[in-house]
């Protein structure tokens, strides 16, 4: 395919040259000059429906360490508040000669119907509570860094499964490379179809970090959430909430990852956060490399 809609598109073959394609770029990117002329010829447009700090700057910096040229589109600043729709929204962009769409948006599916509609290479940057393709290759990638291989792992994502698309891309993600995956938190966050994946399901907190190599905490996700949140934030954190003491306690060490936003206190506190078990600030250097390979690998399919 000529797009990165999700994870589900992608063989284990597919996932591994997306990685080894960024392990080269992070050597690129270690380097003093930390750009390359691959994509000088290719224009991007990052469309962003729904806010984002980390994939929309990396994103960016990852089209500009290719030498492409790039343009920023918020809604909340456009004629989208007009009303003027997603196509023609996207059409208008794609009128200015511009080559590929890299788009988050709120709805579920939007990438593949936006696939459908246009005449551009799109690249999925989290659709709703559906996917987000490289937020979960870029998990990997961390992965393999820390351990050499995910085949095998043990990965626990923990938290609120049922609003997240970095659950579900993550599952698809680490099951593809032969990783064993748990899925942990309140039965209210974990969606009934969770156990038609081969995931396990844990909902007590420590024995999911008693099984787990690596444990990927995730925040709650109010914005999605239409009623009041159950259990209360208060309940989550004393139930959910990952702090040092529990760290400590544990059988074996394990590594801590978040795609963050992070809601310090909430899922997880500051002194497990920043502690030597975290990678956290490594995904989001990583972020960069693999959206690299990303747009590196699509452009070479241009037709
Ligand atoms: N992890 C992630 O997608 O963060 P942003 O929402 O800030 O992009």
């Amino acid at each position: 395919t000529r797009h990165l809609l999700g994870i589900k598109d992608l063989t284990e073959n597919d996932i591994q040259l997306i990685l080894d394609t960024a392990a080269n770029f992070k050597d690129v990117l270690n380097r003093p000059i930390k750009k390359v002329p691959s994509l000088r010829d290719i224009t991007i447009a990052n469309v962003f429906f729904e806010n984002s700090t980390r994939t929309r700057l990396s994103f960016e910096l990852a089209e500009k360490r290719l030498s492409a040229d790039t343009i920023n589109f918020a809604a909340s600043s456009s004629s989208v508040s007009k009303g003027e729709t997603l196509i023609d929204t996207v059409n208008n962009i794609l009128a200015m000669k511009v080559d590929m769409i890299v788009m988050r948006h709120p709805y579920a599916g939007a990438g593949v119907f936006l696939s459908r509609h246009v005449d551009a290479q799109i690249v999925n940057a989290g659709d709703g509570a559906h996917e987000h393709p490289t937020q979960a290759l870029l998990d990997s990638f961390s992965i393999r860094e820390r351990y050499g291989d995910v085949a095998g792992r043990k990965v626990a994502i923990i938290g609120d499964i049922l609003h997240s698309r970095v659950a579900l891309s993550n599952i698809l993600c680490l099951q593809k490379q032969g990783a064993e995956v748990m899925v942990c938190g309140p039965t209210t966050l974990i969606p009934k179809y969770i156990t038609s994946l081969g995931v396990r399901v844990e909902h007590d907190l420590i024995k999911a970090l008693n099984w787990c190599d690596v444990a990927n905490m995730l925040r709650i996700q109010l914005e999605r959430q239409d009623i009041a949140y159950f259990p209360s934030l208060r309940e989550y954190s004393m139930l959910y909430g990952l702090n040092k003491e529990i760290l400590d306690s544990l059988d074996k060490e394990i590594t801590i990852m978040h795609p963050g936003p992070i809601n310090r206190g909430v899922e997880i506190t500051s002194d497990v956060a920043d502690s030597k078990h975290s990678i956290i600030l490594d995904q989001v250097e990583n972020g960069v490399a693999v959206r690299m390979a990303v747009l590196y690998l699509l452009a070479g399919k241009r037709g």
